[in-house]
């Protein structure tokens, strides 16, 4: 990482997102855990490279959400391991080099957690209200009409106390009351306790919903088919959902994260959750003084056309929007979406990864993507993930399967006869062993890309500028810092191009087609189908 003055590590770090069920399990029950993660850390700081790993939720679940339900926010569930085992895993990640981040989820606990358990016991608990508890309306129907993402109402009556909870993902996940100010701190002081034992900091899951409109007003009908997230959500997407979630009084919440996080030296930081694609929004998140969310997540390349004019104007938006330090944040794979590389095919793949590695800020690469695997067939009876029963094609379990390592029975990744989720169909070809032989797999343009970025002040910390007169199907741009100069091209088109541009010079230090690395450019240059270039 730099450590250039008044540039911070996470403002460039290459982070790599960890399904910790589906890593590597240790013990053989089918399920990764945090002892795999301990063992597959050489392979994240050496063979692949990346800066920094985040590591899904891991805490007591039971497991309604796969770990976003928390049963408690200070223990790592006995399926995953310890806290000993964590302090290993920190103290082992640092020495290699690696930042931690790692899954917090303010938004709600468990059904199970203490809290919530003392919260519904009566209407006089002191706990009442830590969570959001309504009346019926007089019709004995839902206070409004707020709805959960993952289906039906988000109002849960609960018989025994006559009232209902609110719950904005599954009743099994009753939303905490923000605005308490016990809560808040409460949840502070939960984040303390990992900032304590030494993370880097964390990526704050669903952060958005923890402020509601204060007045409860109903949502409006989605007349306009405004798309709210990345993908399109059934009945959900029916609504506009601006009471909710996102009142502006979350400002204030992230504003006080932030100071919880500068508590600490060197400071700690922050990847937070937010599905906002309009670039002059997402930038209000940073705050005015750039003083909230370090890096809020930007699923803009998602939703973008895979176009030169798609990926260009995604971009750009983001480039003019964020005020200048904030670290751009990229995604293009994660545990709630399909597969890359089913999304764009193979060649696509390998344009995503120069286009990941090479663009300002920090991106996200969720584990496998740099295998290019695929979304997994599940099998009926093997479905686990909930929001996928009750809506089919929204279902994660198929980005979810386990890590592909080796051509061994259960990939490598577990030595049970039945891992938690079957292993993709492909992994005796599709698997790291196999890639790291193999000069042209994808694996192995990630590690060259990652390589030279690493070596590249350019590359992590320089200025981006679009490369203009370039073919309709090229999208180019250059990374500058003081005299070095980077240039990226991509084809996207599947026909080659040949084209002069002012400033094309340099050598190709990496393509998506090896054989064309290592040739000087002078003047212009020619890309075959599908081709991304890095000229340095
Ligand atoms: C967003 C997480 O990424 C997703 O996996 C989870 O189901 C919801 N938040 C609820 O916590």
């Amino acid at each position: 990482m730099s450590g250039h003055e008044g540039h911070e590590w996470w403002q460039s770090a290459v982070l790599y997102e960890i399904y910790p069920r589906s890593f590597k399990d240790t013990t053989g029950d089918g399920v990764g855990d945090l002892q795999g993660i301990v063992e597959k850390l050489d392979y994240l700081s050496d063979t692949l490279g990346v800066d920094a790993i985040w590591i899904c939720p891991f805490y007591p679940s039971p497991m309604a959400d796969f770990g976003y339900d928390v049963a408690s926010y200070r223990d790592v569930d006995p399926m995953f391991g310890d806290l000993e085992t964590f302090d290993r895993l920190v103290a082992r990640a640092h020495e290699s080099g690696l930042k931690v981040i790692i899954d917090f989820v303010p938004n709600h606990t468990s059904d199970q957690h203490p809290w919530f358990i003392e919260s519904r016991s009566s209407r006089d608990n002191p706990r009442r209200e830590w969570y959001v508890w309504r009346d019926p309306k007089p019709d004995g129907s839902p206070p409004n009409n707020w709805l959960s993402v993952f289906g039906g109402s988000a109002w849960e009556l609960d018989e025994h106390t006559g009232q209902y909870y609110l719950h904005s993902f599954l009743k099994e996940q009753p939303d905490l009351d923000w605005r308490n100010p016990a809560v808040k701190e409460a949840m502070f002081d939960n984040m303390r306790f990992w900032l304590d034992r030494g993370v880097d900091g964390f990526r704050v899951d669903a952060v958005l919903f923890s402020m509601k409109d204060p007045d409860e007003r109903v949502n409006p009908p989605n007349t306009e088919g405004l798309q709210q997230l990345h993908k399109p959500l059934g009945a959900y997407g029916a609504q506009r959902h601006v009471h909710d979630q996102g009142h502006p009084d979350i400002h204030g919440v992230f504003r006080q994260m932030r100071e919880v996080l500068e508590e600490y030296e060197p400071p700690r930081t922050s990847l937070a959750e937010l599905h906002i694609f309009d670039p002059k929004q997402l930038a209000a998140y940073y705050g005015g003084d750039l003083d909230e969310l370090h890096m809020p997540t930007n699923f803009g390349l998602l939703k973008a056309p895979w176009s030169a004019a798609g990926i260009r104007g995604a971009v750009e938006g983001l480039e003019a929007a964020i005020p200048k330090p904030g670290a751009l944040n990229w995604v293009l794979g994660s545990h709630d979406d399909r597969r890359l590389a089913t999304r764009l095919g193979e060649d696509a793949s390998r344009q995503a990864a120069v286009l990941l590695l090479t663009l300002r800020g920090s991106p996200t690469l969720y584990y496998g993507d740099e295998l290019g695997m695929r979304e997994a067939e599940i099998p009926p009876g093997r479905q686990q993930d909930p929001w996928g029963m009750a809506e089919p094609e929204l279902g994660r379990d198929g980005c979810r399967t386990p890590m592909q390592w080796s051509a061994d029975p259960g990939a490598g990744f577990t030595d049970s006869p039945e891992p938690w989720l079957p292993v993709g169909r492909d992994y005796a070809e599709r698997n790291v062993e196999a890639q790291l032989a193999d000069p042209d797999s994808l694996l192995n343009l990630y590690r060259r890309l990652l390589q030279l970025r690493r070596g590249s002040a350019a590359l992590r910390r320089g200025a981006y500028r679009t490369v203009g007169g370039v073919p309709r199907d090229c999208y180019a741009f250059a990374r500058s810092e003081s005299l070095e100069r980077v240039f990226v091209a991509i084809n996207f088109s599947a026909a080659p191009l040949c084209f002069e541009a002012t400033g094309v010079s340099g050598r190709i230090a990496v393509s998506t087609h090896r054989g064309n690395e290592g040739t000087e450019v002078s003047g212009s240059l020619r890309l075959q189908p599908h081709e991304g270039v890095v000229l340095v």
